[in-house]
């Protein structure tokens, strides 16, 4: 059914609460807190009935984490949902038990507690569901949502912070005729929602004051990648500042008026309002490629609705030319370690990586870093019209090189540390990364979170070099 652009305001996920904190004898810091997956109504459509969802303590997306770097966080994941469920943190180094192994699930009724360093330099991550063959349904349904990691290091940049530093997570699901979501199980090709969400709501506006905001961009889409662009009233795309990605701040930030984003990665922006009092701007999704299927608002994703006053000028400066003067660039190499292709078909199953299914056990891991080495994985799409978003669990990756299709790696996919990377048809990306700090099994795979669920997913097991 139609839906209004632009008829209802912004929502803004609630920071939750730890239920208790402890200093331990050596001086750290463990929050401990809960999360319990439950079904609940949403009203999605005024006139329609409410839509069904499964999701993080009745929320969709799930309450946002802000954590303090160095902060330990303990979190309590009670499943009272329908189906299975494991919970991943996305961009995080989290040790081998507590990443959210796709086997690794809790049945409705059990619990599981998982435990983060959150250690690593401050960054914008997320929480998804990554259970074996229903990752897909679950994150669409509701289990994802944002994770804040603040590093108090960060304040002197005096970027846009408070009500001005906001979370944009896009998404996409379709509605039946009675307001109810229509599910994506039994796709094994793609999943292409033809209503774009923010934040869970279907085109919102945003009323912003004309000054700067930071905002964390997310692609939590099963599907759909974006290329994004803010149209202001005469037609023209504003320029804006990209300050960080996947794994934090840029050393510098990089001016864009467009934005490539797949699905699992994060991008953050600063843009400033300044000059629009009193007018409406636009977010616009241009992401075309092959076997995107679009329709009738998709290019649309958000307005602003910018005002006439700034009530608070603090954090409103020039963002500055060094944001992070210590990105934690892997050490060069040039010898390919790995090549992984994104392949169709293999094993019976429909999506593979070197022809090997995520469900053929005996052989699915493919690749065996020493700890603590560095190696360069090239990674191959093989073929289809389909983009393969590819992430690798556990590391920081620097995007090194690309070839075929778009033929170079964009700017601001090389100005920081990432940990997702798109792959579009006839391309090859080179990817150096440290592996480590810890030792265990870990899973990479597509993105696409169909693909996914539908086999193209592998591991690779971090190997504690022997004395
Ligand atoms: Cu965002 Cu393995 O997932
Ligand atoms: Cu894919």
């Amino acid at each position: 059914p139609a839906y209004t652009l632009y008829q209802a305001p912004l929502p803004i996920p609630e920071v939750i609460q730890p239920d208790f904190s402890i200093t331990t004898k050596d001086g750290r810091t463990v929050q401990s807190y809960s999360i319990t997956i439950e079904q609940f109504t949403k009203q999605i459509y005024p006139d329609l009935g409410a839509a069904t969802m499964v999701g993080y303590n009745g929320q969709a997306p799930g309450p946002m984490f802000r954590i303090d770097r160095g902060v330990e966080t303990v979190v309590r994941v009670l499943n009272k949902g329908p189906r299975n469920a494991a919970v991943h943190l996305h961009g995080s180094y989290n040790h081998a038990p507590w990443d959210g192994w796709a086997n690794d699930d809790m049945a409705p009724n059990q619990w599981k507690d998982y435990y983060y360093p959150n250690l690593e330099s401050g960054r914008s991550i997320w929480y998804h569901d990554h259970t074996d063959e229903i990752t897909a349904v679950n994150a669409y349904f509701g289990q994802a949502g944002t994770y804040i990691i603040h590093d108090p290091a960060e304040d002197a940049l005096a970027l846009p912070a408070g009500d001005y530093d906001v979370p944009l997570a896009l998404s996409d699901k379709t509605y039946d005729a009675n307001g109810d979501l229509v599910s994506p199980a039994g796709n094994t090709f793609n999943f292409f929602g033809d209503t774009i969400h923010v934040n869970g709501q279907p085109w919102p506006y945003m009323n912003v004051e004309p000054r700067k905001y930071r905002f964390r961009l997310y692609d939590m889409s099963l599907s759909r990648a974006y290329d994004l662009r803010i149209q202001n009233p005469a037609g023209n795309s504003v320029p804006f500042k990209v300050i960080a990605s996947d794994s934090g701040l840029f050393g510098s930030p990089v001016s864009t008026s467009n934005l490539v984003m797949s699905m699992g990665e994060r991008y953050e922006i600063v843009v400033d309002f300044a000059n629009f009092k009193g007018k409406k701007l636009t977010m616009l999704n241009g992401f075309t490629a092959a076997a995107t299927t679009s329709f009738a608002n998709t290019d649309k994703v958000m307005q602003f609705v910018v005002g006439n006053t700034v009530s608070d000028t603090s954090n409103n400066g020039a963002v500055p030319g060094t944001l992070n003067p210590n990105v934690d660039w892997p050490a060069p190499r040039t010898t390919v370690d790995h090549t992984f292709s994104f392949q169709l078909g293999g094993g019976g199953a429909q999506w593979t990586i070197n022809g090997v299914p995520f469900s053929d056990a005996n052989n699915r891991v493919l690749a065996k870093p020493p700890q603590g080495a560095v190696e360069l994985w090239e990674l191959r799409h093989a073929g289809g019209p389909a983009v393969h978003p590819v992430h690798i669990h556990l590391v920081n990756l620097q995007v090194v090189s690309r070839t075929g299709g778009r033929g170079s790696v964009l700017p601001y996919e090389s100005a920081g540390l990432k940990d997702t990377v798109l792959l579009e048809p006839g391309e090859t990306v080179r990817v150096l990364a440290f592996y480590g700090p810890w030792d265990g099994l870990f899973m990479f795979h597509c993105h696409n979170l169909i693909h996914e669920d539908n086999a193209m997913m592998a591991a690779f097991n971090v190997t504690l070099l022997e004395e």
